[in-house]
């Protein structure tokens, strides 16, 4: 919360006097429907409810109260709800001064003593990374930025797929068809070649899947065998094959912890579930039945043949992070495919009674559209007639059309290439964290790159711009010191939204919705462009050129730390 939005507060619980604190947990200031009303307004539905009277009359009241001081310029009743105005210079010094001397939540809030733990990413090194996994990178990624800035401590996790019954497919597949060159020249085509042969080569000869069953259960027996010494090696250069997209992209984990990873804590898990009287006997497997939570389909934990699943090394996941990291949220950045699965993790841990089950959340998400050239139809990002992607193939697409661009409208620009890179990756990323993340997303390179559509570009551009601005000043802006903010009076078009940072950061992480953040990143670069179009800068007279570009640096220095949240790159020249 910013100090303005503090000191309203503070105003309006002394006016209402005597208020519990869940009442006062409740009174949330959010910006007015109008600007002819007010800046912020408060819904005093609550309030009326807590003292018995009509929400109309609750309004009036305490907008009557709230008498004007140095910072509120007026308070007017609307209906059920009270409007504020603060005073422009007041609004000015606080915003302006705040983002400039880094105060939060401009600059990182101060630790909150919450512990959040996101898995996130988490491709299959058997099978090649698809659109979804770049979804759950680039929303994860910026959740764990989010969460920091707002003063959490984050665990970022990539739970790689990296065990489990598709290995002994791959190791067929790499047995029978596969070679040590192209696997050493490059590892993620040849894992998928070989893997997609594979499965057209069992549908004709099911011997192929028994052969796969062998070494997935002798990879299993914990031997050191050939089973073991192919699986580590096709996973490392898997780890080291993700590396490069990873670096593209500004994404780093705090733990590569792997489905292998609780190979040996699976025991421990299953044990654990036994001992709460709820693991059943179904078929020589073990289940745990969750009908009685409305989950039709039961959980299996133990397949027949003895060996392990996805379920029960998620389960064994929890039980070691909650001991190890005592988290209060674990959020698991997996698309809506999954549902089920969540579901039934949870349902196990309720019926288990363990305090986990509270603070598990499924961050799900749309597909990845692709537009069908034949039809004009939006379909399911494909490639190769599969569904698999090379990262690294989209994102060089992306940096290509960006040079394009640049050799067209910038030609001269210094580090042309540096920038390219900046500026397409940062418009998949942008384009990925733009709507809520539950709608599909339209991978549609012109909406991508339109520097003036509502595009990463484009508000990259915004910070070009004022830092092209800022260079051309001759004097440094640092803090706020000698500025007289009565000459930023009619900014607020701008300074309404950077007040608006700090709530919508808080928004963004309640609900795990990076788009929030994203929207208000269009709105002030929208802002900023049109209050340029009004005043002038650099040819103004001295008191006020300081003040206003002042504005421009608070401006340049929110978007800068909005988009390093996203994870999007700010360029200073494009
Ligand atoms: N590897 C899985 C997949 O590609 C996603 C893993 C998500 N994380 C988890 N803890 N289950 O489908």
């Amino acid at each position: 919360m910013s100090e303005l939005h503090s000191h309203l507060r503070t105003r309006i619980v002394a006016a209402a006097g005597g208020l519990p604190l869940d009442v006062v947990a409740g009174l949330v200031l959010q910006p007015a429907k109008d600007p002819a009303f007010g800046d912020v307004a408060l819904q005093c539905f609550a309030l009326a409810k807590h003292r018995g009277q009509p929400p109309q009359q609750v309004a009036s009241a305490l907008a009557a109260a709230l008498t004007p001081d140095a910072v509120l310029e007026s308070a007017t009743a609307t209906g059920p709800f009270v409007n504020f105005r603060f005073r422009r210079a007041a609004l000015a010094e606080h915003v302006v001064g705040g983002i400039l001397h880094d105060r939060a939540p401009y600059g990182p809030m101060p630790p909150t003593g919450q512990c959040i733990v996101v898995d996130f990413s988490s491709p299959n090194i058997a099978k090649p990374f698809h659109m979804g996994h770049l979804r759950s990178t680039v929303i994860g990624a910026a959740l764990c930025r989010l969460h920091r800035h707002l003063g959490a401590t984050v665990h970022g996790i990539n739970h790689l797929g990296d065990w489990g019954a598709q290995f002994g497919k791959l190791m067929t597949a790499f047995l029978r068809y596969g070679s040590d060159a192209e696997l050493e020249r490059d590892p993620m085509r040849h894992m998928f070649e070989v893997y997609v042969r594979y499965g057209k080569e069992a549908k004709a000869d099911p011997g192929l899947d028994a052969e796969s069953a062998e070494h997935y259960r002798r990879l299993e027996s914990g031997e050191d065998n050939l089973e073991r010494r192919l699986w580590k090696r096709l996973r490392d250069l898997s780890l080291k094959a993700f590396e490069g997209p990873y670096r593209r992209l500004g994404v780093t984990f705090d733990h590569v912890t792997g489905e292998s990873f609780y190979e040996d804590k699976m025991a421990g898990a299953l044990a654990r579930v036994r001992e709460a009287g709820i693991l059943e006997e179904s078929e020589g497997a073990e289940v745990v039945r969750l009908e009685s939570l409305g989950i039709k389909e039961p959980c299996i934990l133990r397949k027949s043949d003895d060996t392990s699943i996805y379920a029960t090394r998620d389960l064994a996941a929890i039980f070691y992070r909650s001991a190890t990291f005592r988290f209060d949220r674990a959020l698991y950045v997996v698309g809506s495919e999954q549902k089920l699965h969540f579901r039934q993790l949870v349902g196990v841990l309720k019926r288990m009674g363990v305090p986990e089950a509270e603070r598990i959340e499924h961050i799900d998400f749309g597909l990845i559209l692709a537009k069908n050239a034949e039809t004009g139809k939006w379909e399911k990002f494909a490639t190769r007639g599969g569904n698999a992607i090379f990262l690294d193939e989209v994102l060089d697409e992306a940096v290509a059309n960006v040079r394009r661009i640049i050799a067209e409208k910038n030609p001269d620009l210094e580090d042309r290439d540096a920038v390219a890179e900046q500026v397409g990756v940062s418009a998949i990323v942008f384009n990925d964290l733009k709507n809520s993340r539950i709608k599909d997303v339209k991978f549609d390179w012109e909406a991508m790159l339109n520097f003036e559509g509502e595009s990463g570009p484009y508000v990259q551009y915004a910070v070009a711009r004022l830092a092209g601005i800022l260079r051309k000043a001759d004097a440094e802006v640092r803090g706020a010191e000698g500025v007289d903010f009565a000459h930023l009076a009619d900014a607020e078009r701008v300074l309404l939204p950077l007040l608006e940072f700090g709530p919508a950061l808080q928004r963004a992480a309640a609900q795990s919705e990076p788009s929030v953040l994203t929207g208000l990143m269009i709105t002030i670069a929208g802002e900023i462009h049109a209050y340029l179009r009004d005043h002038h800068v650099l040819g103004a007279e001295p008191a006020v050129r300081r003040s206003r570009l002042a504005l421009v640096a608070a401006a340049r220095k929110v978007l800068k730390t909005g988009l390093g949240i996203l994870g999007v790159a700010a360029p200073d020249r494009m």
